[in-house]
């Protein structure tokens, strides 16, 4: 969960993300070597004071800063693509979530098991517990397992809103009339908390995501507890 003052990423609770954050470094690193080799050479430029009055072409030098660049572009490039297509891979995944946005609130189904489903409304900052987190809290958590691939299925039903979890590297959005896919792992416990980024209406900040991450043993007997209900 972000806090005060945290501009970066937050720390990454999947691989996904871990292989996100690395990309995002890499690609900042070549960013800062262009931005600061072509500073130096437009802030060189104010003190030259040589004139060649004959020059009207330099072949050599053309081929070099278009080649170069074209290079340079193919070392973003390729990783990206090799994220991208990771990203999108579904491997066997043990547990199927579907999770419905709706103005403004998200519904969630477990349909694995006898169809458990519940609604999730963010907490009123005016009835937040002590612990709660404001803003960012919800009523009914999901709960799932950690280390399991975890398939969530997202769609709307009214208008566009978008399942986002910083931490997971999960971002789908939610549209009416179309069920999107994508999947995650995550290697650790703990809470993780996301927000709807699709600007979605008057309550667009205020239908957040909150997963509680547990592991197994623990995911089956909720899960058990709240099918009996
Ligand atoms: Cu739902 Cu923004």
């Amino acid at each position: 969960m972000s806090t005060w003052a945290n501009l970066g990423l937050q720390d990454s609770a999947s691989p996904l993300m871990e292989q996100l954050i690395f990309f995002h470094d890499h690609a900042l690193l070549i960013l800062v070597m262009i931005t600061v080799l072509v500073g130096y050479l437009m802030f060189m430029l104010f003190f030259n004071s040589y004139i060649n009055r004959f020059l009207l072409h330099g072949q050599l030098i053309e081929m070099i800063w278009t080649i170069l660049p074209a290079i340079i572009l193919l070392f973003i490039a390729l990783p990206s693509l090799r994220l991208l297509y990771l990203l999108d891979e579904i491997n066997e995944p043990s547990v199927t979530l579907k999770s419905i946005g709706h103005q403004w609130y998200w519904s969630y189904e477990y349909s694995d098991f006898n169809n458990v489903e519940f609604d999730s409304y963010m907490i009123p900052t005016n009835e937040l517990e002590n612990d709660g987190f404001r803003l960012l809290d919800v009523d009914n958590r999901i709960v799932l397992p950690m280390n399991s691939q975890i398939r969530i299925l997202v769609t709307a039903a009214d208008v566009i809103h978008s399942w986002t979890i910083p931490a997971l590297g999960v971002k789908v959005d939610g549209t009416p009339g179309r069920l999107n896919q994508t999947n995650f792992f995550m290697n650790r416990p703990g809470l993780f908390s996301g927000q709807c980024s699709e600007i979605c209406g008057a309550n667009h900040s205020f239908m957040p995501i909150v997963i509680e991450s547990v592991p197994v043993n623990h995911f089956i007997k909720w899960i058990s507890n709240n099918v009996n209900s």
